[in-house]
């Protein structure tokens, strides 16, 4: 298990898509050994998820987790998850709008997400699992899906609503977090 760079908006890795894993690899020592360090590489940083691309693999796997996130304080806590070749199936016409951070860019900024979704992955051990998503937890899987697609937050920000994180704190966080408390109540997660 290593703590890995992190790669940031411009190297090339972030924009490849990523390939599907072959289900008879999963168990093997190499895909096993990306599982590890992504979970080292998340947890070291403190974020909500990573995507293989992020350090340098462009193998279909994302790892989340929110569990009192110190970036993230608003969301509602995430299990700790291994999403190997995850699919995405948006479920009706609802959106949000999310302001989102990602490891790999400086920026946050404002992204519409779909609300409702039903994910479909299999597990590090090559077990099919079926979740229902809502609200900004469905926001972190397709933002974290995104990035095995090549997309960066920026591709799909509002530009104006672009801010470092020191600008987010100072003139915009309070406002986004009392609206985004108001629909993670309504919505739950
Ligand atoms: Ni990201």
């Amino acid at each position: 298990m290593t703590v890995r760079d992190i790669l940031s908006i411009g190297h090339p890795t972030l924009r490849t898509p990523a390939a599907a894993v072959p289900v008879a690899e999963i168990v093997g020592e190499r895909v096993q050994g990306i599982v590890d360090d992504l979970i080292d590489t998340m947890h070291h940083a403190n974020g909500a998820g990573l995507a293989a691309n992020q350090i340098g693999e462009t193998d279909r796997i994302v790892v989340l987790e929110v569990n009192g996130n110190p970036r993230y304080p608003y969301k509602p806590p995430i299990p700790l998850t291994v999403a190997i070749n995850p699919e995405l199936e948006v479920l009706d016409d609802e959106t949000v709008v999310i302001n989102e951070g990602c490891l790999s860019v400086p920026l946050r900024g404002d992204v519409v997400r779909s609300v409702n979704l039903r994910v479909r992955y299999l597990d590090r051990h090559g077990i099919e699992n079926r979740v229902e998503a809502r609200g900004l937890t469905a926001g972190t899987w397709q933002h974290e899906c995104d990035h095995l697609d090549g997309i960066l937050i920026t591709d799909r920000a509002d530009p104006a609503t672009l801010s470092t994180w020191d600008e987010f704190e100072r003139h915009h966080r309070d406002a986004f977090i009392e609206r985004i408390s108001k629909f993670t109540e309504l919505v739950g997660s």
